[in-house]
């Protein structure tokens, strides 16, 4: 049982008990433990780098914003056919601790699970997730396999091309960006710039 005390040493002995969160190295720690594949990290890290980067341009809270979008896939492998994910995963969640805020959050990702997405931070993490597979896949298709080879251009061709990265909702990326309330194509750029931003953590730098 992981108490609220057994969280506290990671935060400054300043901070009372009632307002310690969870911190990103905690949310790292849960991800890992349950999602052994390389590729489903490093998809919650550039869904998390792109997450963040909005946290700072609209001033949301950084850290909060990165554990959310780090746990968001947490229960993919355990949890493979829909709806167990995420819904299966979200008690487990409250077990460890990560607040109704952050868990509401994950559950509003999947559309069927019927969570209206009302946050900023609901908002931003749907307009990201896909878009953040996308914009990896597209990665892996250039020369040196680069996030730095990508633009908006790029991304929005690939996006027409029905038969590349099938996986991936389309109508999802279109959906996300309206709902935040963004242009499609200064989201794309935004979110190459913050994938960009943390090539070397997700693999992406290229370089052969
Ligand atoms: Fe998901
Ligand atoms: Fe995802």
């Amino acid at each position: 049982m992981i108490s609220i005390f057994s969280r506290a040493h990671h935060r400054p002995a300043s901070v009372p008990f009632y307002d310690v969160g969870m911190n990103r190295e905690e949310a790292l720690e849960i991800l890992y433990e349950f999602t052994k594949s390389e590729g489903l990290r490093k998809h919650a890290l550039a869904v998390e780098a792109c997450v963040t980067a909005y946290a700072r341009k609209a001033g949301g809270d950084e850290e909060q914003w990165a554990v959310t979008a780090l746990l968001h896939d947490f229960d993919w492998e355990i949890h493979p056919t829909l709806p167990d994910h995420p819904v299966k995963g979200e008690p487990l969640l409250a077990e460890r601790g990560v607040s109704a805020e952050i868990r509401r959050a994950i559950l509003s990702h999947a559309n069927f699970t019927g969570v209206p997405r009302l946050s900023q931070l609901e908002k931003t993490l749907f307009a990201c997730d896909e878009l953040a597979g996308f914009i990896t896949a597209v990665s892996y298709v250039k020369p040196h396999r680069s996030v730095f080879e990508v633009d908006a251009p790029s991304v929005r061709k690939k996006m027409k091309d029905k038969a590349f990265a099938r996986s991936v909702n389309r109508q999802d990326i279109l959906d996300g960006a309206q709902e935040l309330g963004v242009n499609l194509d200064e989201h794309i750029s935004f979110c190459v710039k913050a994938m960009q931003d943390r090539a070397e953590a997700l693999g992406l730098k290229g370089g052969l």
